[in-house]
């Protein structure tokens, strides 16, 4: 096993320690009743419950399955999704927080029932979750979320210690929440989804749609699905007629694997101030590691990427003692403006286009959540928690501010982006490095891998026209507005955009 994989990319634990099936292209025009656009833990999880209820499923996924977002995270499966019950309460009301609590209680439930029906191999464990602070500033906020727990009936609260051997100052604990090995999981479901008579598609990438009765969805190598349902499960929604790109900002997390030199007593810990960090317990062949994880930012933009796998492990090496990593990765997720995930019908217009998206990194339990309020609206039968999540909430959007302070900054990549002129020519980028140049008296991107090989791109965005930046941590263009990743070379790596860069040929 190695931190490295084939495509020299930092490899994830959860793809590296696999045995993934490979599934087909999709090479003609067919008719299908449900097209999932996504293979994450959203399209197989919502793929899996449809076809449960016998249901004709298909998965259509851009690369392989679970290499986006899902097989990068850090598979916490827990309702604790940071500091946001008293949050919630103050914003939408303690019975809109107790319907989010018992979702995620639910999913979280659901989760284990199909490991132990199913009899997943998939390391799951039943673990304790804590926030913590070391910061004296933060009691108050534990306590106030002590007391939202109580209003809203979750089993935990404020505690003065932690069983993790770190300075702390307190934590609020919810008890009975999970850890697991969410690429063991999901491939069991993609095999269960295929007895089932589901299909699965890769390296399918989906590029628009038409919408109707039944609604046309076209792929990049020209083939057409139509479908009577299509549901967007391609994180950033792949079929974008409603202003998702407004409404979500991508934010970046980084993950590394150490031993530590102490004795780890378990749980799940988070801690409330900033730079998150992360702590759960992994076994990586046959020797329990830890994973440790944070360190966020909003894509493409801060300071460069390594620096923040660095800093995580400084962090783990003071604390745990941990002397060598194992495994480094990163990833992004999609954060909405109230800070609840879209789920449910794309908009009131047409009844068959369904959206799940913006997960705030909690995405393991919202997910499922997902999976059966979409169900329950596609079969037409009643979920008490779909109105929650509505999508169409927007309407009446009460985060307006928000909103309009998302754009100014999407607007201030936008010119700003456009009116740099880097101060650095192709000349000075050395072998290894990649940055943003004045070329022509234009802004370019020039990356020399470790043999001198220059690669030049144009660094205007092509979804929306932002400037990418260059991700010192994965080698990649990152775009600060809503969060298109292109490798070196301009391939694309992650949506919302569909074409590559531009290349630019140095003469
Ligand atoms: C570092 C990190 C740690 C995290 N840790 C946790 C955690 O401990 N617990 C937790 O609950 N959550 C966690 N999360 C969040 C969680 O991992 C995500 O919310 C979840 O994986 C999102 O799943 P998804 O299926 O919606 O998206 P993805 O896994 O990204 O899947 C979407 C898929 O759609 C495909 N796709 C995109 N566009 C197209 C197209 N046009 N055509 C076809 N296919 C397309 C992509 O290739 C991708 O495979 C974490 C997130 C990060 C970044
Ligand atoms: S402009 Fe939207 S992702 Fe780049």
């Amino acid at each position: 096993m190695t931190m490295i994989n084939d495509n020299n990319e930092y490899a994830s634990y959860w793809l590296n320690s696999s045995k993934i099936s490979r599934y087909p292209e999709i090479t003609k025009d067919m008719h299908v009743d449900i097209a999932i656009i996504g293979g994450g833990i959203t399209g197989i999880t919502t793929a899996y419950v449809l076809a449960k209820k016998g249901l004709t499923v298909a998965i259509f996924e851009a690369t392989t399955v679970m290499n986006g977002t899902t097989g990068h995270t850090t598979a916490k499966i827990t309702a604790q999704h940071g500091l946001i019950y008293d949050e919630f309460i103050q914003h939408f009301g303690v019975e809109n927080a107790k319907l989010y609590y018992e979702a995620n209680r639910l999913a979280r439930n659901q989760m284990e029932k199909w490991i132990t029906t199913l009899g997943i191999e998939c390391d799951f464990q039943q673990e304790d979750a804590y926030i913590y602070t070391n910061d004296s500033n933060y009691i108050d906020n534990l306590k106030k979320e002590a007391e939202a727990y109580k209003s809203i009936g979750i089993e935990g609260g404020f505690v003065e210690d932690i069983p993790m051997d770190i300075a702390n100052q307190g934590a609020i604990v919810m008890k009975n929440q999970a850890r697991f090995h969410p690429v063991q999981f999901l491939t069991h479901l993609l095999q269960e989804i295929k007895e089932m008579g589901g299909e699965i598609y890769e390296n399918s990438v989906a590029t628009k749609m038409e919408e109707g009765n039944p609604s046309v969805v076209h792929f990049r190598n020209g083939n057409k699905v139509s479908a009577n349902y299509v549901i967007s499960a391609s994180h950033f929604p792949f079929h974008d007629d409603r202003g998702f790109f407004a409404r979500l900002h991508p934010e970046r997390s980084y993950v590394v694997a150490g031993k530590p030199e102490k004795e780890f007593t378990g749980g799940l810990y988070l801690n409330a101030e900033k730079p998150t960090r992360s702590v759960r317990a992994v076994t990586i062949d046959g020797e329990e590691l830890l994973l440790f994880s944070g360190d966020g930012h909003k894509t493409g933009q801060g300071k460069p990427e390594i620096e923040h796998y660095e800093a995580l492990e400084h962090w783990a090496s003071k604390h745990f003692g941990v002397k060598e990593f194992k495994y480094r990765w990163s990833a992004q997720d999609l954060i909405s403006l109230d800070k609840l995930p879209y789920i449910g019908r794309q908009h009131k217009d047409n009844p068959n286009i369904y959206v799940a998206t913006g997960f705030r990194k909690w995405g393991m339990t919202t997910s499922v959540v997902a999976a059966h309020i979409i169900k329950d609206l596609i079969m037409d039968k009643p979920n008490r928690f779909a109105e929650l999540f509505s999508p169409a909430r927007f309407q009446a959007d009460p985060s307006l501010k928000k909103l309009i302070k998302e754009n100014v900054n999407v607007a201030a990549n936008l010119i700003g982006g456009k009116l740099d002129r880097p101060d650095k020519e192709i000349k000075d980028v050395a072998n290894g490095e990649g940055a943003a140049i004045t070329y022509k008296g234009k802004r370019a991107g020039a990356y020399k891998n470790e043999a001198g090989e220059l690669f030049v791109v144009d660094t205007t965005c092509t979804h929306m026209g932002c400037e990418v930046n260059w991700n010192s941590g994965d080698n990649t263009w990152d775009c600060p507005c809503h969060g298109s990743r292109f490798s070196y070379t301009g391939e694309v790596v992650e949506g919302p955009a569909e074409k590559p860069l531009k290349k630019i040929e140095v003469e």
